[in-house]
């Protein structure tokens, strides 16, 4: 499966990556935590303002377990694959109450929400169960935890947005930060579990979101991902409406964009339907906006969108994608795919293999359906297609998406790009990694120049893989 690390929502980049904080001052602290993250982006920005939360209240981050007086797993609920993965990692965190009786293990995130108290009875050695909108309460869970009662706050809320904590950044590489925007989603996707775990959609004040961006500004980031389920629905109404204006995204993308020219702006993820001209032209005036959109389609054929409630036929969505393009011709746009879902036919395939093409995407996250208990699809059609037949699809999508991908970098060879570098490449101290505007990466040799990451520096591209390009620095 073609997966690429990378600034959109989606588990499979990062599941398993057991990403614990950097120790900041260890010994200001009563107490340790230790906190692991799975699931969207949206994840582990929460996992950021748990941080806060805690760092408030006595408790100093450590990366390893072993030693934490707290071990909280911030879980994801989108596919059952991912509630596995936590199930298993959570077995190996369990060892920890051999070493520390006393130590106490917290299910926060999307999983906590979706199974609630019925967690404690499946998962013993859990203490403590606290939903995405509970992260307040954090610090009387735990007391209550610590007397030996197992603590649940699942309340789902319709104005928290956490706007007033600032998130401790968890394993940053000091270039790009995530900023949440928005929480909760009011579309039904009808195979959609996160309705049901993140609750009602509630915009965060723009105002603390220029905040926190100038924050990352000041402190060398060079990069801010909003973040939201739908970041095209964002919209703020000023308690005193009478006086203020609203804020659409659109209005958010240009109050972020004048921060500072140097900083770069990207947002995930975009509901086809909801995108409008006004956020396109908004891309388009501003350079520091960058020229990427991820645009899940889900499925290319009208019939399987209706059942999956998308709220758009094919034709619709591609008239989107024509529109990006027309106004900004080097946008790069990613999607997300679905293979298999309920009655999808030969013929509900090829329409998606075929909407790929008229989309040419950079990239693609692709799954085959998994039915989550609770949701509209799981309550009225059935999950009908044959693993093996889901299978097939899925690898035929993933074939086509690799070609396309290729064919994307292909068209790159002889470019030159501005890339923002974000640290050494993966393989070679020797050489940058870093990100074009439209969210590709980019490794070539550091040479004699006097470069760091966070810097903006032009690169030619001279080969490509799949997943990469590669390429040499224009003098
Ligand atoms: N089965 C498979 N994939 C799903 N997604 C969401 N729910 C399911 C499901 N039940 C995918 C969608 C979504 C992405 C985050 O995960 O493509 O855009
Ligand atoms: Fe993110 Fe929750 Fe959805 Fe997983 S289920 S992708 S953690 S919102």
């Amino acid at each position: 499966m073609l997966e690429r690390m990378n600034h959109t929502m989606h588990e499979e980049t990062r599941q398993g990556e057991a990403i614990a904080p950097f120790v900041n001052d260890p010994n200001a602290y009563n107490k340790k935590f230790y906190i692991e993250s799975y699931g969207c982006a949206m994840n582990f920005a929460d996992s950021e303002v748990v941080a806060s939360i805690l760092n408030e209240n006595g408790f100093g981050a450590t990366r390893n377990f072993e030693e934490a007086d707290l071990i909280l797993i911030n879980t994801c609920s989108i596919r059952e694959k991912a509630e596995q993965t936590v199930r298993k990692r959570l077995t190996e965190l369990r060892k920890v109450k051999k070493i520390n009786s006393g130590a106490l293990i917290g299910v926060l995130g999307c999983m906590a929400e979706r199974l609630k108290a019925q967690f404690l009875e499946e998962e013993k050695l859990v203490d403590m169960v606290v939903g995405p909108d509970a992260y307040r309460s954090l610090p009387g869970l735990i007391t209550e935890a610590e007397t030996g009662q197992k603590a649940v706050n699942v309340l789902l809320s319709r104005e928290e947005t956490y706007a007033d904590i600032s998130p401790i950044r968890l394993n940053t590489n000091g270039v790009s930060g995530f900023v949440s925007i928005m929480r909760g989603c009011n579309n039904m996707c009808s195979f959609c579990v996160v309705p049901f775990t993140r609750g009602r959609e509630r915009s965060r004040d723009p105002h603390s979101i220029v905040g926190e961006c100038t924050d990352l500004f000041n402190n060398g980031y060079r990069e801010v991902t909003l973040l939201g389920q739908n970041v095209d629905s964002y919209y703020w109404t000023p308690e005193s409406s009478t006086t203020g204006q609203p804020v659409t995204f659109a209005n958010l993308l240009e109050m972020v964009a004048l921060i500072d020219p140097a900083l770069r702006i990207r947002f995930s993820t975009s509901h086809p339907k909801d995108i409008t001209d006004d956020v396109l032209f908004t891309m388009a005036k501003y350079e520091n906006i960058c020229k990427y959109i991820h645009l899940p389609v889900q499925s290319g054929s009208t019939r399987v969108l209706q059942l999956m409630n998308r709220t758009y036929t094919r034709e619709w969505y591609m008239a989107k994608v024509d529109r990006i393009l027309e106004i900004m011709p080097d946008c790069g746009i990613s999607s997300d795919i679905i293979a298999g879902f309920c009655t999808e036919t030969e013929e509900d395939h090829q329409d998606t293999l075929s909407i790929m093409r008229h989309s040419k995407y950079d990239m693609s996250y692709m799954f085959f359906y998994s039915e989550r208990p609770g949701t509209l699809a799981a309550r009225r059609y059935k999950d009908d297609i044959p693993e093996d037949v889901k299978k097939r699809r899925l690898a035929e999508i993933v074939k086509l998406q690799n070609a396309l991908s290729h064919e994307s970098n292909l068209k790159d060879l002889g470019k030159t790009f501005k890339v923002l570098i974000e640290g050494n490449s993966k393989r070679s101290d020797q050489d940058w990694m870093g990100r074009t505007s439209q969210n590709k990466v980019l490794v070539f040799p550091k040479e004699q120049y006097d470069l760091n990451k966070g810097n903006y520096v032009m690169v030619k591209v001279t080969e490509c893989t799949v997943a990469t390009l590669i390429g040499k620095i224009e003098p």
